[in-house]
């Protein structure tokens, strides 16, 4: 759908008979006549309510309407992990976080993982993926593994640069994230090129890095600096008008837990109400280019004829707070974070349906094997979401019985000194926290209080209570807790042996080291006591 234009309802029903007519003309091979062709294209950092009211009134996504139009959206869609690699680690696998021990960036599936994918290609798809992947351990920086590794230690340092926003180009640049668009285009040559004329049917994976902030430099010029940044041209896709300035609480009354993010990210300092809405605005922009991608993957498929038989979903790894809750990037339990968008439309997918049911990234897995009929052979987190989408359910319920009524989201990296665990069902969320009692818990209305500002944890303790026990029947928490500890000392215990007399160098001058150096011996000291010396 280029520059906006979605396709009109009539234009799909034309466009689906001219798909029917070509799978006609060309023989499927044995067996695969109805197994459909599926493509997943899964962004980064795009807060789930935006594809729904009232969040889709502050920027035109055209290619997601598409999506709603004639397909399904879920209006309660979670991440399983608030960050790219363990995020990614679930949906790869279709297990929770502690199960993997994807414990932050630096920690997530064995390369030799067998993912969904693999067994789709096993069973006769032709895969092709294309971009972000991040499912695997061994990846992001030393400063961010660091930061992970010593979030018990006793000290606060800011971390992050203090967000900021760019504008670049001009008011006809449709391309700003390059390498984006770079593995749309390749994305969109394979299906015009290869899929086209497939006899079996086709995976297609792409992995975008938009809408996520640009990384903030190390050192240089841009030091300090998270940057939103976009074009003119995305820019003017936004309604100012209805970015909502989100109420912040007093740094005071803050949890002390997101004190600690909102401290290690550089936002506890002033922001005026302009530059929260120019962040708020820029996100969105950038919101846009990414739903731009998804249009040309939709484009491609039509102008092939393929758009009748192919499954698209649409995801991302976890959202974006944009300075919700005095926070910008995601590792927190808040809605900006944890909701993610989950859109589905393809040939027996029910049109115009809106999803209330709770459901979470695991669930890519057994639905993936749904689609291509391939029998699941392992205890998953997930369920599929087939019975969902379906016009008519032919299969017979899963013989692990039905889709229970929460769904479960865990966070044990950088920027939050504490693992956490959610657990969201019915109007509650439920966010406990390391051992269950040496931190006080959350519990947010999200019916009464979407902006999760109140937490009613105290005046609903027998909620609490029954919330406690659903999770510690999922998880034995306060034991995963501990161990990410011991891992997270192990860990660091090796990086420093490895650095030898350097140690000390090495780690002042991360990305922290503004703070740091102010004060070496002292925070060094409060590792060494950490370390337990
Ligand atoms: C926003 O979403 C609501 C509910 O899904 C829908 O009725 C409305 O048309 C959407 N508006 C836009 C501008 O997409
Ligand atoms: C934090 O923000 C301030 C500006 O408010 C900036 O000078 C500083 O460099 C930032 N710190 C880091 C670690 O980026
Ligand atoms: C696909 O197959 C058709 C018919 O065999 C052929 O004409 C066409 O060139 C092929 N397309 C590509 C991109 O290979
Ligand atoms: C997390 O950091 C905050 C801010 O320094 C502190 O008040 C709190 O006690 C810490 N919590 C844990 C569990 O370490
Ligand atoms: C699945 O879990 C059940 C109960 O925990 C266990 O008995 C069974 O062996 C597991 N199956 C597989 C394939 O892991
Ligand atoms: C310490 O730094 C020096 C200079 O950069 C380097 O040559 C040496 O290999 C480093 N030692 C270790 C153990 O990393």
């Amino acid at each position: 759908m280029r520059d906006g234009g979605p396709l009109g309802r009539a234009g799909l029903a034309l466009l689906l008979m001219a798909a029917g007519a070509g799978a006609r003309s060309r023989p499927a091979a044995h067996g695969d006549q109805s197994r459909s062709n599926v493509v997943l294209v899964a962004c980064d950092s795009l807060d789930g309510r935006l594809t729904f009211f009232p969040g889709n009134q502050t920027v035109n996504l055209p290619s997601i309407n598409f999506m709603k139009r004639h397909g399904t959206v879920f209006l309660n869609a979670y991440t399983n992990s608030p960050i790219c690699c363990p995020s990614r680690a679930a949906m790869w696998s279709g297990l929770f976080t502690h199960l993997t021990e994807s414990w932050n960036n630096f920690k997530g599936l064995d390369p030799d993982y067998v993912t969904w994918l693999d067994l789709m290609e096993k069973h006769g798809y032709r895969a092709q993926k294309f971009g972000k992947l991040d499912f695997t351990s061994g990846h992001h920086s030393v400063s961010n593994r660091v930061e992970a590794w010593t979030r018990d230690v006793n000290f606060l340092l800011r971390q992050e640069g203090r967000p900021m926003v760019k504008l670049t180009g001009h008011r006809k640049q449709l391309r700003v994230m390059e390498t984006d668009w770079q593995n749309t285009d390749k994305a969109v040559n394979w299906i015009k090129e290869e899929a086209v004329n497939f006899t079996q049917p086709f995976i297609l994976y792409l992995g975008l890095n938009l809408p996520h902030p640009y990384p903030s430099p190390y050192a240089g010029e841009n030091f300090g600096s998270s940057t939103f940044l976009t074009s003119p041209y995305w820019l003017e896709k936004v309604n100012y008008e209805a970015i909502k300035i989100p109420k912040w609480s007093s740094l005071s009354e803050m949890h002390p837990v997101d004190y600690y993010s909102s401290y290690t990210k550089n936002c506890t300092g002033e922001f005026s109400k302009e530059e929260v809405k120019n962040i708020r605005a820029f996100y969105y922009a950038m919101c846009a280019e990414t739903d731009a991608m998804l249009g040309e993957i939709i484009s491609a498929l039509r102008d092939t004829g393929l758009l009748g038989k192919t499954i698209i979903i649409f995801t991302a790894d976890h959202g974006e707070l944009a300075m919700e809750h005095r926070q910008f990037y995601k590792m927190s339990m808040y809605e900006g974070s944890s909701h993610v968008p989950l859109l589905v439309m393809g040939p027996g997918v029910r049109e115009q349906q809106q999803i209330p049911n709770v459901v979470s990234l695991v669930d890519i897995y057994p639905t993936m094997l749904d689609i291509a009929r391939i029998p699941v052979l392992q205890n998953l987190s997930g369920y599929s979401l087939m019975p969902l989408l379906y016009e008519k359910v032919e299969r017979e319920a899963s013989p692990r019985g039905s889709r229970p009524s929460w769904v479960l989201s865990e966070f044990h990296g950088c920027n939050v000194n504490s693992s956490v665990y959610m657990l969201r069902t019915g109007k509650w969320k439920y966010i406990t926290y390391s051992d269950g009692s040496s931190v006080p818990p959350q519990l947010f209305d999200l019916t009464d209080d979407p902006d999760e500002l109140t937490n009613v944890a105290i005046k609903y303790r027998v909620i609490v209570h029954s919330l406690d026990k659903i999770l510690r029947s999922i998880v034995n928490y306060p034991k995963v807790s501990s161990s990410v500890q011991e891992y997270n000392k192990e860990q660091f215990i090796s990086w420093k042996q490895s650095l030898g007399h350097n140690y000390s160098s090495v780690i002042a001058n991360l990305r922290w080291h503004q703070d740091w150096l102010k004060d070496q011996k002292k925070y060094e000291n409060a590792i060494d006591k950490w370390l337990g010396k």
